[in-house]
């Protein structure tokens, strides 16, 4: 399962690893918050049990130096994997530089490369972008850089930073890296079904692949099963497992509001009334909410 903040945190990386994901990778984490010792972050960004190993932490920061020291922080948690985010396109990160900011400083990527992996006894990888824009993609070069200077993996959100999360992912750009690399390449980006999982191992021969918004709401992608395939009971089933583990990490307000981000994916509301997507919001209990679920949804309804 791709990172993805607010969504793929220690209760749904659980439940998407029973499911068969691979691996874990945390929301991103910010360098400037681990050194600071924000308490947020040792209560739940950083918080992971062994069951998900191998696990993934997720940095992002701009500065060389700091992310060194914040990765020395990190590599206490005894993470199997620390990976540096240069994805980011959300502008108050990219645009100081950090997450697709990086994409723009091929020295800066050699220097971060370079330094963690010479001081750092975790392995480092990298997500990364295309490029900033079409006519700065440079994915070949960073991709270079990021192997010659000892990054292990690099998972490639086939965008660029100014296409966000529209236009379409260029799978030929992952097989192009593919091509060249001698490391694992992770491909990414618009993985929906599980047809399209065949499709983009055959289009780029990447080694793995990672889902981000088709998983949210459908861990079944993970055991390749269609969701459109389940009776309304399992997916019930399931999204209450699920809403009980966040009740257990979170304690239950914040579970309830948290949860609404994966109902609206279990659960399609769009095919609700207001009155009724009113009551599918306010979640009181999780037995309230398997009832709101299957007293508003009938069989042929489920999405
Ligand atoms: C809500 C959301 C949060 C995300 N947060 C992160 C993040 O913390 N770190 C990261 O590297 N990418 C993050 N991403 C990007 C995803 O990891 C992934 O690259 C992107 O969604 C494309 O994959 P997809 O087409 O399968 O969704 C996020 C994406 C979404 C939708």
């Amino acid at each position: 399962m791709a990172p993805m903040a607010g969504i793929s945190d220690h209760p749904y990386r659980l439940l998407t690893r029973q499911f068969g994901a691979a691996y874990s990778i945390t929301e991103f984490v910010n360098a400037i918050d681990v050194l600071s010792g924000h308490p947020y972050l040792v209560t739940q960004r950083l918080a992971f049990s062994d069951r998900e190993r191998p696990i993934a932490i997720q940095l992002f920061d701009d500065q060389p130096d700091r992310l060194v020291l914040a990765a020395k922080v990190i590599a206490s948690y005894h993470p199997d994997i620390i990976d540096i985010n240069m994805g980011c396109s959300v502008k108050k990160v990219s645009n100081r530089g950090a997450g697709a900011g990086l994409l723009r400083e091929p020295l800066k990527v050699a220097k971060i490369f370079s330094d963690l992996s010479r001081t750092i006894n975790v392995p480092i990888t990298a997500k990364i972008r295309l490029g900033w824009d079409y006519p700065s993609r440079n994915y070949l070069e960073i991709a270079r850089i990021i192997e010659e200077n000892g990054g292990q993996l690099i998972a490639v959100h086939a965008r660029t930073r100014k296409q966000g999360y529209g236009g379409k992912a260029d799978w030929n750009a992952i097989a192009e890296i593919k091509s060249r690399a001698g490391i694992p390449i992770v491909g990414n980006g618009d993985v929906k079904s599980l047809n399209d999982i065949g499709r983009m191992f055959a289009q780029t021969g990447c080694d793995a692949i990672m889902i981000g918004r088709a998983a949210i709401g459908n861990p079944w992608i993970f055991k390749q099963v269609e969701k459109q395939d389940l009776e309304l009971n399992e997916i019930v089933h399931i999204a209450s497992q699920h809403l009980s583990m966040m009740c257990t990490f979170y304690g239950e307000p914040v579970a309830f509001q948290l949860f609404r981000k994966h109902a609206g994916k279990y659960f399609n509301p769009s095919l609700l009334t207001k009155e009724q997507r009113k009551s599918f919001y306010d979640i009181q209990s999780i037995d309230q909410f398997v009832h709101t679920i299957k007293s508003t949804y009938s069989a042929d309804q489920q999405t």
